[in-house]
């Protein structure tokens, strides 16, 4: 690769605190299988459809290659000095416009931390993906911790899709997607969206 062929580094704020999570990738089938099952099932996690993923569920889905395949490549979120802080996965990785599942532990969350997963994480889809120049992510209306997390970084929401993410037991809410271009992330700039 050229020099000019590589992704210069980001210019944002958030782009600072790069450094201070790492990204370790497991290994769903073997040596992290125990540590993912206890994670997983350890945790409450409010605003995802599975609220409480069960131990058939994820030992199925190790199985079916949801934690790693051609589409999905989960790490566990290593903070310098708190340690290991939670799981992330990238999906759809395939479809050239990847989206991520980000679960900090319980212990660990509403202390800003995920602002710096976020930026990272964008960090490696850009450096390790180069056919990729969108990064999507997707939350459900009422998780103003994580819409906040994507507007602190430069993410722009691009869709609102109403009742569009359904919920055990009760009514549908909203479905709210953000993206992060290359070029912005390349920038440190956010494009603004013209809806019209
Ligand atoms: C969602 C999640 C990643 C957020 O991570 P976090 O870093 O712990 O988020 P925090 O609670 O520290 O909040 C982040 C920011 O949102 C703000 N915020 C939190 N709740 C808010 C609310 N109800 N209204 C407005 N702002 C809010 C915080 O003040 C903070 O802002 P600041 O950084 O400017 O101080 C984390 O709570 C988590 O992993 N939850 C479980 C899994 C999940 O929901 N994942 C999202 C899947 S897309």
């Amino acid at each position: 690769m050229h020099d000019e062929d590589k992704p210069s580094p980001p210019a944002s704020d958030a782009a600072r605190s790069v450094g201070t999570v790492d990204l370790v990738r497991i290994d769903p089938a073997g040596a992290d299988r125990e540590e993912l099952i206890a994670f997983m099932t350890g945790e409450v996690f409010p605003f995802h459809v599975g609220m409480r993923p069960t131990l058939e569920q994820v030992e199925d889905g190790i199985a079916a290659g949801r934690y790693r395949d051609e589409d999905n490549d989960s790490f566990w979120i290593d903070h310098v000095e708190h340690g290991r802080i939670g799981f992330l996965r990238f999906e759809e990785i395939s479809d050239g416009a990847p989206l991520f599942d980000l679960r900090l532990a319980s212990a660990w969350r509403g202390r800003g931390l995920a602002k710096q997963v976020l930026v990272q994480a964008a960090e490696h889809v850009f450096t390790t993906m180069p056919d990729v120049d969108r990064f999507e992510g997707q939350t459900r209306e009422d998780n103003r911790a994580m819409r906040h997390v994507f507007e602190t970084c430069g993410w722009v929401q691009e869709a609102y899709y109403r009742e569009g993410w359904p919920v055990a037991g009760g009514e549908p809410l909203g479905s709210v997607a953000y993206s992060i271009l290359r070029r912005d992330w390349v920038s440190g700039e956010v494009t603004p969206l013209r809806w019209s």
